[in-house]
């Protein structure tokens, strides 16, 4: 039996303030979780208060980004050993708004993932179609070639020590869901493909799904046989929200 994990993607949201009371909510929800993991993923600068805050409770941190580069002459860029510094361990790499936004091919989705790794974080990769790539009828290729780019690189055992996230860019912040069905033929398509590679890490795979996960949905999404989880943007921001969701994660 695979284990549930949610993870909070907090996004470039947040203040001290904030963050101090969005993490006691969640330090007080989750005290009695079993059988499930939860983590926040929370802007670089609020690290060490994540660190401070989450040390020695059952609740992981990690970061949304990293640099493929070790240290360097690399302005405004951060890498795996300091995430590594501050306790991080978790790194989402290929979040389709550093795709889009900043042009993250997959390529360098795939230094960032090796490079993630290799410091001893667990990257969490994310990939997803857009809407006129489902429309298209193309939503497998693209998860494929984006997959591919990381097992190409970094071997499939790799897989083992990460997580994966599919995330439809049709879904992500819009308030439309993938419905189960959905979300399940793409997580079942990305496990059939690893398995082709590695039958037992593609049983061991935690594959989350992303986009648009509320309370209200993520029961019936979790319950999905191939979905292990969740990785929640929005719904992450509100401690009882998020809270609902890590539970939702043990049903
Ligand atoms: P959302 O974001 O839950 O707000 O749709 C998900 C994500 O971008 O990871």
């Amino acid at each position: 039996m695979r284990r549930k994990l949610v993870v909070g993607n907090w996004k470039m949201v947040g203040t001290l303030a904030r963050n101090k009371v969005l993490l006691e909510g969640v330090l007080a929800g989750v005290r009695d979780l079993r059988n499930a993991d939860c983590a926040v993923c929370v802007p670089f600068p609020y690290l060490a208060q994540a660190q401070s805050l989450l040390q020695g409770s059952s609740i992981g941190w990690g970061a949304q980004n990293l640099s493929q580069h070790a240290e360097g002459a690399y302005t405004g860029e951060v890498c795996a050993g300091m995430l590594v510094d501050f306790g991080c361990k978790y790194a989402i790499v290929g979040h389709s708004e550093r795709r889009n936004l900043y042009q993250e091919s997959d390529e360098v989705v795939a230094a960032k993932f090796d490079t993630a790794l290799k410091a001893g974080l667990q990257p969490i990769l994310c990939v997803g179609e857009t809407l006129a790539e489902r429309e298209a009828g193309v939503t497998d290729e693209v998860v494929a070639r984006q997959l591919d780019a990381v097992l190409n690189r970094a071997g499939v055992k790799a897989l083992a020590k990460a997580v994966v996230a599919y995330e439809p860019v049709w879904a992500i912040g819009t308030g439309k869901t993938a419905s189960p069905d959905q979300a399940q033929a793409v997580h079942a398509f990305i496990r059939q493909r690893v398995a082709k590679l590695d039958g037992q890490v593609a049983q061991g795979l935690c594959i989350l799904y992303g986009g648009s996960v509320k309370a209200a949905n993520a029961v019936e999404l979790f319950s999905m046989p191939d979905i292990d989880g969740g990785l929640i943007g929005g719904a992450s921001l509100i401690a009882e929200d998020f809270v609902a969701i890590c539970r939702a994660g043990q049903k």
